[in-house]
């Protein structure tokens, strides 16, 4: 890491930040574990036996609170865990990890098939691209993970799931607030205490697909092409 990437207020606030204390102090791999703690307080969200997909998971710590809520007690989970992320993540425990760029079609399609054709409770998305500092750009980025993570809840939840992607307060986010409102039968925003009140981040939740979504993901699967046979047959 260049010596001088992140100025020394920076460095004082993390020190100081209660969640960044809480976060060690709890192994959570980072204060973001506190977001989602808080959104699924007030959502109930997360539900054992749940299938819950987790986009953008790397460090881990959103993992590691699906894990938890999934928890039997007897050292497993009831539910499953599918994590994507374009950098590598440490194991966690039941978390099944795929490294790969949700927007490559082949990493959709792998993402996909790992679901083997059941659809998710709930899907989570805390993605982010590299900020350039350039507002508009950044937002437009921002815009084309989430349309995607979109796509993706049509084809993949449960007609009653939930979607929860991070976004920007700022350029383009009523529209992105429309697009949620045409697919999905109740949406809300959050915005948890442990996203700095000075950052653009905010959370959008959708829940329950609206009948639309659901002939559009019906459709979809008509016309998916049909898995090839496999190449040995019975014996
Ligand atoms: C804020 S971090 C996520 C933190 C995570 N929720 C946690 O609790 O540890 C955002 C993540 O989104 C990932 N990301 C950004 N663009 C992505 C993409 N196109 N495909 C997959 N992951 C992406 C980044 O690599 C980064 O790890």
């Amino acid at each position: 890491m260049a010596k001088n990437r992140f100025s020394k207020a920076w460095l004082d606030q993390h020190r100081n930040d209660p969640y960044v204390k809480q976060a060690q102090a709890r192994g959570y791999r980072s204060r973001a574990a506190f977001k989602l703690i808080e959104i699924d307080q007030e959502d109930r969200l997360i539900r054992p036996g749940s299938l819950v997909v987790d986009l953008g998971s790397t460090p881990g710590a959103w993992s590691q609170v699906l894990r938890e809520r999934l928890a039997t007690g007897a050292g497993g989970i009831r539910g499953r865990i599918v994590a994507l992320d374009l950098l590598p993540m440490d194991p966690i425990a039941d978390v099944e990890f795929l490294l790969g760029d949700f927007r490559e079609d082949a990493v959709l399609a792998e993402l996909s098939a790992r679901l083997g054709g059941e659809r998710a409770d709930l899907i989570v998305s805390d993605m982010a691209p590299n900020l350039s500092g350039v507002a508009t750009a950044d937002a437009a980025r921002m815009a084309d993970l989430i349309e995607l993570a979109v796509a993706f809840a049509i084809d993949h939840l449960k007609p009653e799931g939930a979607l929860l992607v991070k976004c920007f307060h700022g350029s383009g986010y009523s529209q992105l607030v429309e697009r949620f409102k045409q697919v999905f039968l109740r949406v809300a925003p959050r915005k948890p205490k442990a996203s700095r009140d000075k950052s653009a981040e905010t959370y959008l939740l959708g829940r329950g697909l609206k009948p639309a979504a659901l002939a559009q993901a019906r459709q979809q699967a008509q016309t998916a092409p049909v898995p090839p046979a496999p190449l040995v047959g019975p014996v």
